[in-house]
């Protein structure tokens, strides 16, 4: 049997360069060869995909925090069930553009919803898995919002203003400096060059 594959998970608040580096990862491991599922959240399934339109549409404005929050782990739920379990087991790497911190950080430290809550949540639906490495790409919250001011029509998380994004911020923060283990925090607010080479650093060191 193949050993399991290695979970990668990529998170930071918007503009910090997630899909940026995303693709750095990527490429990276197709040069070497390593099989990798690259997929994100909320999303990856067809499922998840309907349940992230669901929560970025601005139409849904006002949604309670808690529905916020089980949409998302019942996008989660599928999307192990579906992609990742399936792809670690057969000794595939599994490289998602945010997974649960993203939870904890959003919906915990950003609307405000206990973090037991989300620790029970995560327990679950997860059991025993966590991803065996987390970047953080850390960026200043005026950084991260000017990279994305050109983009089109704001979704429903990036009407929020500053101050739910300077939580978040400091959730992240507080998470890695909890589990050092497991995260590399990352300053993304450098230049491009600077923060890929940092990221294959951590990425190398798996190898
Ligand atoms: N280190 C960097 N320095 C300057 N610009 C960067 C850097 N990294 C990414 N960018 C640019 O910032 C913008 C946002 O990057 P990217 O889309 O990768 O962020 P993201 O974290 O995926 O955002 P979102 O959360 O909205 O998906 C892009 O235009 C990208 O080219
Ligand atoms: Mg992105």
């Amino acid at each position: 049997m193949a050993d399991r594959g290695r979970f990668i998970t990529v998170e930071g608040i918007e503009g910090a360069g997630k899909s940026t580096q995303m693709e750095v990862i990527g490429e990276f491991l197709g040069t070497r060869n390593i099989p990798v599922v690259m997929t994100r959240e909320p999303g990856g399934t067809h499922l998840g995909e309907a349940v992230r339109e669901l929560l970025l549409t601005p139409d849904n404005h006002g949604m309670a925090t808690d529905a916020e929050l089980l949409l998302i782990f019942a996008a989660r739920a599928e999307h192990l069930h579906k992609v990742i379990r399936p792809a670690l087991e057969s000794g595939d790497w599994v490289l998602s553009d945010r997974f649960t911190d993203a939870t904890y950080a959003y919906q915990g430290g950003g609307r405000g919803i206990a973090q037991a809550r989300i620790g029970a949540l995560e327990e679950w639906v997860q059991g025993s898995l966590r991803p065996d490495l987390t970047l953080l790409l850390d960026v200043p919250v005026e950084a991260g919002m000017a990279r994305i001011e050109k983009r089109g029509r704001p979704d429903r998380f990036e009407r929020e203003n500053r101050e739910f994004f300077q939580r978040i911020r400091d959730n992240y923060l507080q998470r890695a400096t909890a589990e050092p283990r497991r995260f590399r925090r990352i300053d993304a607010g450098a230049p491009l060059e600077q923060v890929s080479r940092e990221v294959l650093e951590a990425i190398g060191a798996l190898l």
